[in-house]
């Protein structure tokens, strides 16, 4: 009988039987006659010990040489032992035979403290560490939750394209790119297709990277990052509230039942992550302001006042959104900013046009805004009146402008940031460590 080839996940099927591994080998350690490789494949990490009496001679050679990063295809038998290290954990490999497909260069990520920067400049290999390697697991379940939420809700992914010939969301932090000879941006939101999609669908979402060309080198802005977008025809804010709450606790919720490991290995504190459920508080933005005013006054640290100050009419910045979410113990709704301050397609409080009916969703622990959404404005005229007043040209918004010629409704809908998610729920400083390959202002390669 042929020996199976296995992987390191499903190694519990098999103990007792000698099996092949295949991958790279992560540590090494030992002396003598007896050496600990640890080997990792990509779904998980088991130890694999080289006894010399076990191995032909010159193969007991080769293992006690091995460099960090060779990619190797061992076989051996597999054993339960409870304190077995690694993930699955709880086995280890008794090694028979070692075949060496590549000895790594010296490898340049080594056990030592290393810089960000250098890190980042050598994210091709980062890539492989431990860490990352919990994170981006993480980032697969969040996207596939978030999928799998909204199929399963009534909501029918249709795709918006990246190449557009105009703004949607504002006009600074557009990527220009050359369409032929004519002007093309490379897309901020799916947003203003996706309410097309909406009056097709009803209940609607894409899910894409997007762009923003944005100077901004916070621990919160990529450049280019991941968004899902929800568009619901005839929803109010309320209702929009509703579903995210229900939305964000799902996801957060698969992620503490699918990656305890992972949570641990990243040393995030669960007990926070295990009060998000429904139902979130929601304060509008005047409360908001009043809040941080109040705060900022009590303060006796002249730089902590200085960052709470707010002026009534002006967007949040971090401090406000850090100092506003520390005031409950779960994501928090801040609704109803002021127009001024939000795109031009959000829908105006009735009797009170100065503030929108728009609603920002702040996570906890300083992790910011991860949602912002809206009522979209569902009059021909004052959506016109809106676009000519920002002074963009209504004439590339025309088939928007359609949306509210033929069988305009209300309708609300809403943008979530996967990274700045992924930040918060792994408990990350910086979002540069959330997406595969990040693109920041200073960084493009790899
Ligand atoms: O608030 P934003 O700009 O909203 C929109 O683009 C709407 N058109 C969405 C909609 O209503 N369909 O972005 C939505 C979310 C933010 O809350 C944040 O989580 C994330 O996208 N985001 C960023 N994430 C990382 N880097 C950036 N530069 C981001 N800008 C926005
Ligand atoms: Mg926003």
């Amino acid at each position: 009988m042929s020996i199976p080839i296995v992987t390191i996940d499903q190694i519990s099927q098999y103990q007792g039987q000698t099996v092949t591994l295949r991958g790279w080998l992560q540590h090494k350690t030992g002396k003598g006659k007896l050496h600990f490789l640890r080997l990792r494949d990509g779904t998980g990490v088991i130890q694999c010990v080289a006894f010399k009496p076990d191995l032909p001679p010159e193969v007991f050679e080769t293992a006690k040489t091995l460099s960090q990063e060779s990619s190797i295809i061992v076989t051996g038998t597999v054993k339960a032992d409870e304190r077995a290290p690694g993930y699955p954990g709880g086995y280890e490999i008794n090694l028979t035979d070692i075949q060496v497909v590549q000895i790594a260069e010296e490898y340049p990520i080594g056990n030592k403290e290393h810089g960000v920067d250098f890190l980042m400049s050598q994210r091709h290999l980062w890539i492989r560490s431990q860490r990352q390697w919990a994170i981006l697991r993480i980032r697969a379940t969040i996207i596939r939750t978030i999928r799998e939420w909204l199929d399963d809700h009534g909501y029918l992914l249709v795709d918006t394209p990246i190449l557009s010939s105009s703004a949607g969301e504002n006009s600074t932090d557009l990527f220009s790119v050359d369409y032929f000879g004519q002007p093309a941006y490379l897309a901020q939101t799916g947003q203003l297709y996706n309410e097309a999609n909406m009056a097709a669908f009803g209940k609607v979402y894409c899910f894409g990277p997007t762009f923003r060309a944005e100077k901004s080198k916070t621990r919160r802005h990529l450049i280019e990052f991941w968004m899902v977008e929800p568009e619901m025809a005839f929803f109010s804010l309320e209702d929009l509230m509703e579903m995210e709450e229900q939305f964000v606790s799902a996801i957060v919720q698969k992620v503490l039942d699918k990656h305890r490991y992972e949570l641990e290995l990243l040393e995030r504190d669960i007990t926070r992550l295990e009060n998000v459920k429904p139902p979130f508080a929601r304060i509008s933005y005047d409360e908001a302001v009043e809040r941080l005013q109040k705060l900022a006054a009590e303060t006796e640290d002249p730089e902590q006042k200085a960052l709470l100050h707010i002026e009534w009419g002006t967007d949040f910045g971090s401090p406000h959104e850090t100092a506003i979410a520390e005031m409950f113990d779960r994501p928090v709704f801040v609704y109803h900013y002021p127009t001024a301050a939000k795109a031009f397609y959000m829908q105006p409080v009735e009797g009170r046009p100065e503030v929108c009916r728009s609603v920002d969703l702040l996570a906890p622990e300083g992790y910011g805004e991860i949602t912002g959404g809206s009522e979209r404005i569902y009059d021909l005229e004052l959506l016109r009146q809106r676009i000519t007043e920002i002074g963009i040209d209504p004439e590339n918004y025309d088939w928007y402008l359609d949306l509210r010629r033929y069988g305009s409704v209300p309708h609300a809908g809403f943008g979530l940031g996967v990274e700045r998610t992924v930040a918060w729920i792994c408990g990350l400083h910086h979002v540069r460590e959330t997406v595969p390959y990040a693109r920041l202002l200073n960084h493009l390669h790899p």
